[in-house]
């Protein structure tokens, strides 16, 4: 594992067409810590995330890595708030992530298995990943995201279609998968109690700005701003 980093960003924006979707002055990520990033729909919580990950360009602005590690070696997983499966099978989905790391078979079978038994579809590992559900689809790109060793692990609402079996044992799969690891997770949840869960900090945006910041019990239960007070008006925290 990589030592100590943090993320920062500096003026970081993106801009479609004539709209601002995104406009963070000064915000920063510290490895070994788990984010919450909350706010209404289309406050740009998604948009955040595939900045971060390298899906989409910024359209202006820097993320900078400070600390023990390069920014080029730290190692980025995403999971986008659509899920998507192959068609092949579903251990198939999941060892794809492991391709080109020059593990032997067996290493690989062995990390399939237990990235799959992690999130309960080990019993589905032969099913075709193109006939699954909602639930099941998300899990599957859960355990493809968490068979590798990762620094940085961005999550989009990763457990909205899993029911509250999954959804919990999604959390526990991440929270020993974080401390195995040491990786900064930021994960976008509208749900407070996931949030309360899991992350030890949360952000808030609004119109794509970000409104809160702090631990996450400040920023649930004494938010400050206007935007922040509407917002959870709403959240039965
Ligand atoms: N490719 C795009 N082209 C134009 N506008 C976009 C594009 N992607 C996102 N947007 C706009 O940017 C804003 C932020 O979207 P984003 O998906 O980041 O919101 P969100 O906070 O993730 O919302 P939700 O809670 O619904 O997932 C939205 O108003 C959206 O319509
Ligand atoms: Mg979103």
């Amino acid at each position: 594992m990589s030592g100590h980093f943090c993320v920062k960003l500096q003026g970081l924006r993106k801009v479609y067409g004539e709209r601002v979707v995104l406009d963070i002055d000064d915000l920063g990520f510290e490895a070994g810590r788990s984010y919450a990033l909350v706010g209404p729909n289309g406050s740009g919580k998604s948009t955040l995330l595939r900045v971060l990950s390298g899906v989409i360009p910024a359209s202006g602005g820097a993320i900078d890595v400070e600390g023990d590690i390069l920014r080029d070696d730290v190692r980025v997983g995403y999971m986008p708030q659509k899920s998507y499966t192959f068609g092949f099978s579903v251990a198939r989905n999941v060892a794809l992530a492991l391709d080109g790391m020059k593990l032997s078979k067996s290493e690989v079978t062995a990390r399939v298995e237990r990235a799959l038994r992690d999130v309960g579809m080990w019993e589905m590992a032969d099913a075709r990943g193109s006939g699954l559900s909602g639930g099941e689809a998300q899990r599957v790109a859960l355990a493809r995201l968490l068979v590798r060793d990762l620094d940085v692990v961005l999550l989009d609402e990763p457990t909205a279609s899993m029911d509250i079996a999954g959804t919990l044992l999604a959390e526990e799969t991440l929270e020993r998968y974080r401390e195995r690891t040491g990786c900064l997770t930021i994960m976008a949840t509208h749900a407070p109690s996931q949030a309360r869960r899991i992350s030890h900090d949360a952000v808030m945006l609004a119109a794509g700005c970000v409104v809160e910041k702090g631990t996450t019990d400040q920023v649930l239960s004494h938010p400050t701003s206007e935007a922040g007070r509407e917002f959870l008006s709403y959240w039965a925290v």
